[in-house]
């Protein structure tokens, strides 16, 4: 059996860190009884650069072939000119769309020695295990009409918030079954004091939760919900908000973590693949870092632990899954920093470095033969 990989390493940073995640998926599934077979496709600014397109026709073929995605990260300033048709964002929106993915899974949880690398205070960080679900496919970035125009008074914009009673359930009923198999806390995010999709959100959420009794339910609205999770974020278990909200608040909570180069996530559909799994697209929650891009400066493990995720959600490889995150937490409790978790000069681990230091750990922990 043999499943299939769409791999779209993107700008910036992503092919950097998509290499490591992709050699340690290679170390992983060594002695598993399926075999994964590698494509690679082109997605966001190098896709426009050389196929005219952010999201090539070609790629999304592909992608819908596959059994699961690992992404990279796309974007950069040479592709920011905002009167430009096409942006290597929409590439990335496009596909989400296109292959149903609602719901994007975003756990953070921190690990006790990387505490310090927090601004926040050591003792509020220990301990903290949640995890966002973010709608993924409606809302404020898709909502029509979404334009900029001009009016009597001069250059206008629009932008709109859209969404349906079946998007609004379907996104928290999956949060409502994760909870049940963690620490059945759910906590709703919305807006509802200002904005009417926000009041159907609250309305469908607050109706769903009759439905699972055993699950502790409760709804904030958004501005406060910033503030609680950084001041008691160990309160937290899943917490599920609209497409924007969710993108504001898991940036917010990559704070809590130590560094965004440390948080991966996927994003899951309806579609079941031939593995009898759900399709899914997993990409770091951290952007390309054009900044740092070329220079072996990047942390890889939000990819590695995002190829777990693929492994786990789309694969059905729990226990590989599992020996790649304790490869992961070993190299930290060793020691082993990227510039972005705190190592310095010549002391910071590079990239290909860490990569390799995973792998090396994964090693020991594979059954011998
Ligand atoms: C994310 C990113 C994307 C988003 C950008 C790159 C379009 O911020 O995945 O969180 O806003 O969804
Ligand atoms: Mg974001």
């Amino acid at each position: 059996m043999a499943y299939k990989i769409l791999v779209l390493r993107g700008d910036g940073i992503g092919p950097e860190v998509v290499g490591e995640a992709l050699q340690v998926l290679r170390v992983a599934t060594r002695d598993a009884a399926v075999k994964l077979e590698f494509k690679d496709a082109l997605l966001g600014g190098h896709a426009i650069d050389s196929a005219g397109s952010s999201l090539p026709e070609q790629t999304l073929k592909l992608a819908k072939d596959s059994d699961a995605i690992l992404m990279g990260a796309v974007g950069g300033p040479k592709w920011d000119n905002p009167q430009a048709a096409d942006r290597p964002e929409r590439g990335l929106l496009a596909l989400r769309k296109e292959l149903g993915l609602f719901a994007n899974v975003r756990p953070v949880k921190t690990v006790k020695e990387l505490i310090g690398a927090s601004p926040l205070r050591p003792e509020l960080l220990n301990g903290v295990d949640l995890v966002v679900i973010r709608e993924l496919t409606g809302g404020i970035y898709y909502g029509k009409p979404s334009e900029r125009r001009t009016g009597e008074a001069g250059r206008e914009a629009v932008d709109t918030c859209f969404y349906s009673e079946a998007e609004i359930a379907r996104v928290l009923r999956f949060g409502f079954e994760l909870a049940r198999e963690r620490r059945k806390r759910l906590t709703s995010v919305d807006k509802a004091n200002v904005m009417a999709s926000s009041r159907l959100w609250r309305e469908i959420a607050t109706e769903l939760s009759a439905e699972f009794e055993d699950i502790a339910f409760e709804n904030q609205l958004v501005d406060s919900m910033a503030m609680h999770l950084i001041r008691r974020p160990r309160d937290f278990d899943v917490i599920v908000a609209d497409n924007m909200f969710g993108d504001i608040l898991t940036d917010e909570a990559s704070v809590l973590a130590g560094s965004m180069g440390l948080l991966p996530s996927a994003s899951l559909g309806e579609e079941l693949n031939s593995a009898g799994f759900r399709v899914g697209l997993y990409e770091p929650i951290h952007g390309s870092a054009p900044d740092i891009a070329g220079r072996d400066e990047a942390n890889p493990l939000a990819a590695i632990l995002s190829a777990a995720m693929l492994l786990e959600h789309s694969l059905g490889l729990r226990s590989e899954a599992e020996l790649i995150v304790q490869a992961v937490e070993g190299v930290i409790h060793a020691g082993h920093r990227t510039r972005d978790l705190g190592g310095s000069g010549a002391r910071a681990t590079g990239c290909m470095a860490m990569g390799r230091l995973v792998r090396e750990r994964l090693e020991n922990l594979l059954p011998g033969d």
